[in-house]
């Protein structure tokens, strides 16, 4: 191993990542400009992960795909009765999104694996993973693939509705995936390291390629719903209406001002459905989707809190009543100790000084950590100012270069432990 990446082969190495993750890109919407559009568990989904496994195989990789769909690529070690060490990410992505999220963990560690084998044969059995539906917008409900290898996926998700109505269960029959026996034992990995872009502008603002990621965020989704009287807009004086929007613009300031006023705190209604829904017609029911998070327990039940009071006391000012469906959760998360140190010594193989940040953004190495797994996350830097669920989200070649060749290396290390 030398002290500093070897670039040629880093730039091929990049360059092919780059090809995949635009191959990737147009399943589904097929156009660059609109972004990726890969819900889970759909037929472009589906697709990604047949590709994906092609590119496992053609790596050298033995291929699986597990009852939950999530497609596993295994190298064997030279002592295979040990627990293995796992790396990946997953494959689905929000309407508009970027070509890096989820995707680049596990084109890049199929390439950081290929290329470790190379070298040498590890001591410990390495598995790149793409995960199932991690995004969770579909059913408002995400890790699915995470939280099934770690037993905390609830059979109850199977039921869960998407905004057409089509259930979780349903929209994997169609793809073949039928209904997968509870987890069992497959939980045997000594450590899961997930390589991820930042998706945030900090990384850019310290000049470094690649981060450290120190913790991960705690969520809440939920669908808050307030219900009142339709009528005329025109002939309904103010004073006499039951109006949900009305009490909807009041639960969101509130919302929004909790928000503000938590450490660390964040609160985001991304969809409304308004029924009947005409501009003419005063709303019978208003229904909001939230997203809020926290870096901390305290102050993510403080949010959780404000959601339950917030749209009870919204509603009895509007003459309406609220209706809360909690449908996800997800405690934040410390990333292992001993991890965090294999990364850093990884990135200063590259003579980069390693740089530790928390991240806003929920991920898979979540879900894992929680179960006891000893788990890191690699951070690569996002370029265009940080931005990301949008086609503009970027990063550049030579941080791929060097996000895989620290990828390969921290693997080596967490391999031979
Ligand atoms: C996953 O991208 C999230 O919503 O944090
Ligand atoms: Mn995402
Ligand atoms: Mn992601």
């Amino acid at each position: 191993m030398s002290a500093s990446p070897d670039l040629t082969k880093e730039q091929a190495v990049a360059a092919r990542i780059d090809d995949r993750l635009r191959q990737l890109q147009r399943l589904g919407s097929g156009d660059e400009e609109r972004g990726a559009d890969r819900p889970a568990f759909s037929a472009a989904d589906e697709q990604a992960h047949a590709l994906v496994a092609e590119w496992m195989a053609e790596a050298g990789l033995e291929v699986e795909r597990d009852p939950a769909g999530n497609v596993w690529g295994r190298r064997e070690g030279t002592e295979p009765s040990e627990p293995a060490v796992w790396t990946g990410s997953h494959l689905d992505a929000v309407p508009g999104g970027g070509r890096f999220d989820g995707v680049l963990g596990v084109v890049a560690a199929i390439e950081a694996v290929r290329s470790l084998s190379e070298a040498a044969q590890a001591r410990r059995t390495i598995c790149v993973v793409a995960f199932r539906d991690e995004e969770g917008w579909r059913f408002n409900h995400g890790y699915y693939g995470s939280r099934w290898v770690t037993g905390s996926l609830e059979a109850a998700v199977a039921g869960m509705r998407d905004a057409e109505g089509v259930s979780v269960a349903d929209a994997r029959a169609a793809l073949g995936l039928v209904a997968h026996p509870p987890f069992v034992d497959r939980l045997r990995t000594s450590a899961f390291l997930e390589l991820h872009i930042e998706q945030g502008p900090r990384l850019a603002q310290a000049d470094r390629p690649v981060g450290v990621v120190t913790s991960i965020v705690g969520m809440v989704e939920a669908a808050v719903s307030f219900h009142g009287q339709a009528g005329h807009a025109g002939t309904t004086p103010m004073e006499a209406r039951r109006d949900p929007m009305a009490a909807l613009a009041d639960f969101a300031t509130g919302l929004f001002a909790r928000a503000r006023s938590l450490p660390d705190s964040v609160a985001t209604l991304g969809t409304v459905r308004v029924l009947p829904g005409a501009a003419n017609v005063i709303p019978a029911s208003v229904t909001v989707s939230v997203d809020a998070r926290a870096a901390t327990a305290g102050a993510l039940s403080e949010l959780l809190a404000a959601i339950h009071e917030g749209a009870s006391a919204a509603a009895s000012r509007s003459g309406c009543t609220a209706e809360v469906r909690l449908d996800d959760s997800a405690s934040p998360a410390q990333m292992d100790a001993a991890i965090m140190d294999a990364l850093d010594a990884a990135i200063r193989t590259c003579e980069i000084e390693p740089l530790r940040l928390p991240s806003g953004a929920g991920h898979d190495a979540g879900i894992l950590a929680a179960a006891g797994v000893p788990t890191g996350m690699l951070f690569v830097r996002s370029g265009a100012g940080g931005v990301s669920h949008t086609p503009r989200e970027s990063t550049s070649r030579e941080d791929i270069a060097i996000a895989t060749t620290v990828l390969e290396r921290a693997l080596r290390l967490l391999a031979e432990r």
